[in-house]
């Protein structure tokens, strides 16, 4: 039988780091084997709020696809491609469009909490079209591999139920083409940033990057926020909100250990340099393969020009496919008069 299909992906805005690794990439490569993976690299989308950058795209791209590379995404098994480079996507976006009002646009939370950061309103006439309908096109994005499953963290799941809203309408005006994808979104999906105030970031400047050295790791865990009540190490220690033990609960291979440290921790019987200490080697043991992986892969221009090119055409002809059904149900593949 053939396996079922995950669709995800990820912005080229630059390194990713390990909120991106928790909310979403650890499933990947959890499902990678089970499922037939396509994983795209969302260019189209830098250009709602970074349009003045394009230039740093290109370099950005590479940079995506090294992580991928690193963590263990295997392009034997998987298809990476590009999302511009895949002309049936913006054909889809097309037709998908003229089934979502404005109104459902402005209603969608991620797109509204996105544009507060680059200072425009969704409800305001100030955001540009592209920007608000960006959903649209991820829904395109999603539903021209007719996937099974989206693994996501969970700022994206406004955006995966339009998506299925999308996929209803359309089955409903010109036949069932289109299949309900279902988001996957894992236990401890909000990572939040070294500051402990919101997710991590990078535009909050509070991210670790899978490919920071040991070196940034140490001194970024050093200026974590911990538990603010605590003046002395011997006063007793809150768990909840304290950064280095949500990162602990991520990455602490020994939940019993790191249970024993917790009982230990609101006792008052451990200091916060202590446990920094503990989750800086922790993480520089997560991270090391990942960064060796990396430099490898970043020697290798040939390789990563091979993987992407043969990933792109692979979506296209998956897409073009889709498109053809899609063509065909809305009677504009004109049979007789063109092909
Ligand atoms: N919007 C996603 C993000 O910002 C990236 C993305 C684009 C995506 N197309 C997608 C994710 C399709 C899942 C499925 O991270």
């Amino acid at each position: 039988m053939a396996k079922k299909i995950l669709l995800t992906g990820d912005r080229p805005t630059g390194k990713l780091h390990l909120g991106h690794y928790v909310g979403s990439l650890a499933n990947r490569v959890k499902f990678q084997k089970e499922y037939d993976c396509f994983f795209i690299i969302a260019d189209y989308q830098v250009l709602t709020d970074h349009i003045q950058d394009t230039k740093q795209v290109p370099q950005n791209v590479e940079e995506v696809i090294l992580d991928w590379l690193s963590i263990g995404l295997d392009p034997k098994q998987s298809t990476f491609f590009i999302q511009s480079a895949v002309p049936q996507l913006a054909e889809l976006t097309m037709y998908f469009s003229m089934l979502v009002t404005i109104a459902r646009l402005r209603r969608n939370p991620t797109i509204k909490s996105e544009a507060q950061n680059v200072r425009v309103d969704s409800d305001k006439d100030n955001i540009t079209y592209g920007f608000l309908g960006y959903p649209i096109s991820q829904a395109a994005d999603i539903l021209l591999f007719q996937p099974d499953i989206v693994p996501v963290g969970e700022d994206q799941l406004p955006h995966i139920e339009q998506t299925r809203e999308i996929a209803e309408k359309f089955n409903s005006l010109f036949g069932k083409v289109f299949k309900l994808p279902k988001a996957i979104v894992s236990e401890n999906s909000r990572l939040p940033g070294l500051d402990g105030k919101s997710k991590m970031s990078k535009s909050l400047n509070n991210a670790i990057y899978l490919s920071d050295s040991a070196d940034e790791v140490k001194k970024k865990v050093m200026t974590a926020f911990t538990d603010p009540t605590r003046i002395r190490a011997t006063d007793p220690g809150h768990l909840q909100g304290n950064v280095v033990f949500t990162y602990l609960d991520a990455f602490h291979p020994d939940s019993k250990e790191l249970d024993l440290l917790k009982e230990r921790y609101q006792k008052g019987a451990v200091g916060d340099v202590e446990v920094k200490k503990l989750l800086i080697e922790v993480l520089n043991n997560f991270l090391e393969p990942i960064r060796i992986k990396r430099k490898e892969f970043a020697k290798d221009k040939k390789y990563l020009h091979k993987i992407i090119t043969a990933g792109c055409e692979k979506a296209r002809g998956v897409g073009e496919k889709t498109m053809q059904e899609v063509r065909r149900a809305v009677h504009y593949d004109y049979p007789g008069l063109l092909g």
